[in-house]
C-alpha cells in the first residue's frame, strides 16, 4: 500500500507503463510534438518496481535516466508506441497509458528537408489521424484481470467540467481507471507535482491532493491492485 511502499504487493505481477510524448516526423528533421516530459510513467515505473512488480516502460522521447530494473523500450511515433504496448500486453496485469501520443500524424511524408517558398507562403500541412493505443487495449483484453489505466489531461469549459470530461472518456475509452488532471495554466508540464482524481468504472472518484508524482503513482497502484 502507499504506508508500506518498500513492501512488495505487487511481485508476481507485470505491468506496463507508456511515458513520455510521441514524435511525429514532417521531414527528416520536422515534427509535431507535445509537452509531456514522461515524469509521471518514470514516477509510475518507479514504484511498481519498489513494490516488486516486473516493469516494461515504452518511452517515448524521453529524456530521464531509466529506473534500475526497469525493461526500457524506447519509441519515437505514436505507430511505434502502439505496437511496443500491444506487443507488451500480451503478457501484462496491467497497462497503463501514461504517456502523450499525438492525436494527429502529416498525412504525408518527405524524405527530402521541406524547403520554404520564394514568395514567402507556407506550406499547408494536412493531418490524419492516429489509432486509440489505449481504447484497444481495453477492448481486448490480452490477458483475463487485466487492469487498463488511461491519462485525461483536461481544461473545463462552459459546457462541462474536468470531471465530466473524464467521466466521458473512460465510458469512451472502456478503461477501468481513468487519471483526470485540470492543466489549465499548463502548471503540470516538466513539473516534478501532480494533483488528480482516480475515477473509476465502478463510480469511484479519488482525490489525490499536490504532492510529488511518486504519491499518486503509489496511489493508482492502490487502485490497480484493489482491482486485482
Ligand atoms: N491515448 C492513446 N492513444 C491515442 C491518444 C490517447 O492511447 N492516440 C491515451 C493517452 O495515453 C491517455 C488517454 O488515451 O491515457 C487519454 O488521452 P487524451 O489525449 O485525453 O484522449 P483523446 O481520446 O485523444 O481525447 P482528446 O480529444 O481530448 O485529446
Ligand atoms: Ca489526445
Amino acid at each position: 500500500s502507499a504506508a508500506d511502499p518498500a513492501g512488495a504487493d505487487l511481485s508476481g505481477r507485470h505491468v506496463v507503463v507508456s511515458a513520455g510524448g510521441t514524435r511525429e516526423y514532417l521531414d527528416p528533421v520536422r515534427f509535431l510534438g507535445n509537452r509531456s516530459s514522461g515524469r509521471q510513467g518514470y514516477a509510475l515505473a518507479r514504484a511498481a518496481l519498489a513494490r516488486g512488480a516486473r516493469v516494461t516502460l515504452v518511452a517515448a522521447n524521453v529524456d530521464l535516466p531509466a529506473p534500475a530494473g526497469a525493461h526500457v523500450v524506447p519509441v519515437e511515433t505514436t505507430a511505434e508506441l502502439h505496437a511496443a504496448v500491444v506487443a507488451a500486453a500480451a503478457e501484462a496485469d496491467a497497462v497503463v497509458m501514461a504517456a502523450a501520443p499525438a492525436d494527429f500524424r502529416p498525412a504525408a511524408y518527405s524524405d527530402d528537408k521541406i524547403k520554404k517558398r520564394a514568395d514567402g507562403s507556407a506550406a499547408p500541412v494536412e493531418l490524419e489521424q492516429n489509432a486509440d493505443i489505449l481504447a484497444d487495449v481495453a477492448h481486448d483484453r490480452r490477458r483475463p484481470g487485466q487492469v487498463v489505466v488511461g491519462f485525461a489531461a483536461e481544461t473545463g469549459d462552459a459546457h462541462s467540467t474536468v470531471l465530466e470530461l473524464g467521466r466521458a472518456k473512460l465510458a469512451r475509452k472502456g478503461c477501468d481507471l481513468l487519471v483526470v488532471n485540470d492543466v489549465r495554466g499548463g502548471a503540470v508540464f516538466g513539473s516534478t507535482d501532480n494533483e488528480a482524481v482516480v475515477l473509476g468504472a465502478d463510480g469511484s472518484a479519488l482525490e489525490v491532493p499536490r504532492a510529488a508524482k511518486g504519491v499518486l503513482a503509489h496511489a493508482i497502484w492502490d487502485r490497480v491492485a484493489t482491482l486485482w
